[in-house]
């Protein structure tokens, strides 16, 4: 199914907000750090991240949406093997920035998920797509096949985590960000723009007026979870703010766990 039937209100994107990454410009990624607040992040998810893995017996994980690099030097400093992919350039010099701070060696590629080559990368026991990254990508189609990109990108048995944003609630007029979990930064408010069932707009705006804004694809929950299916993963299980059981209409996002 395609996005862009002519006449269908589903139009509202355009391709420029297809473009991710030119909706992370050098000023925007050098403030990343200050809106997420890695202290207050790592707090918020816990141990999460790392039982899940440990559960699995993941060794090794791709980070294909590291952003800064924040899960990468999480993860890393876990003792898992970590290698971290962005298909932005300027998130990647971030990241490399971030990895020099901890001082950590951690291999990083600049490149955009459907580039993704297991012949080049290997497999991993696990691939983690985090920060609602996987919205950027409005089509349908287009999210299956990257997400059967991933798939490729496991060892048999390997495990899939991919986060999203609450947009069930969003659509239904209930957004909040409570800012405990992923935008916890005290510098900044995340606010709504544009709204529709075909664009979700967040609004960044810090302390000192700078507003920054993504346009993504407002993809629910339930749909996300076909599509995982779709791209042949096994069992996927939901988490709402890192609980297995959780209020659908109060969860900042979700989390969503399948197997190859
Ligand atoms: C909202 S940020 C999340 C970054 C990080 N995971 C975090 O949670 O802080 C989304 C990231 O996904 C990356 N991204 C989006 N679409 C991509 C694609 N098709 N290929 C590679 N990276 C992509 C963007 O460049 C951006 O760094």
């Amino acid at each position: 199914m395609s996005n862009s039937r002519p006449g269908s209100h589903i139009e509202l994107h355009n391709n420029a907000d297809k473009d991710y990454a030119r909706q992370y410009s050098q000023d925007f990624v050098s403030r990343w750090d200050e809106l997420i607040d890695w202290d207050k992040r790592s707090a918020g998810e816990g141990t999460f991240f790392t039982e899940l893995l440990f559960s699995v017996g993941a060794c090794s994980v791709l980070d294909v949406s590291t952003g800064s690099g924040f899960h990468a030097v999480q993860l890393r400093k876990a003792g898992f093997r970590v290698c971290a992919n962005d298909g932005s350039q300027t998130m990647v010099d971030r990241a490399k920035i971030n990895f020099a701070r901890h001082k950590l060696n951690i291999p990083i590629t600049c490149c955009d998920w459907l580039d993704l080559d297991p012949r080049k990368l290997g497999t991993f026991d696990a691939v983690l797509c985090l920060g609602s990254s996987l919205c950027h990508v409005f089509d349908e189609d287009e999210r299956i096949a990257v997400l059967r990109r991933f798939h490729s990108l496991l060892r048999p048995s390997g495990v899939l985590v991919v986060d999203q944003r609450n947009f069930q609630a969003i659509l239904e007029g209930n957004f909040r960000s409570s800012g405990r979990y992923y935008y916890c930064g005290t510098t900044a408010r995340v606010t709504l723009g544009e709204v529709s069932e075909s664009l979700c707009e967040f609004v960044y705006s810090f302390s000192d007026d700078e507003t920054y804004r993504l346009r993504v694809a407002p993809i629910r929950p339930q749909q996300l979870r076909r599509e995982i299916s779709r791209a042949q993963f096994r069992g996927v299980k939901s988490f709402g703010d890192f609980k297995p059981m959780y209020d659908p209409m109060h969860s900042d996002f979700i989390i969503h766990v399948a197997h190859r």
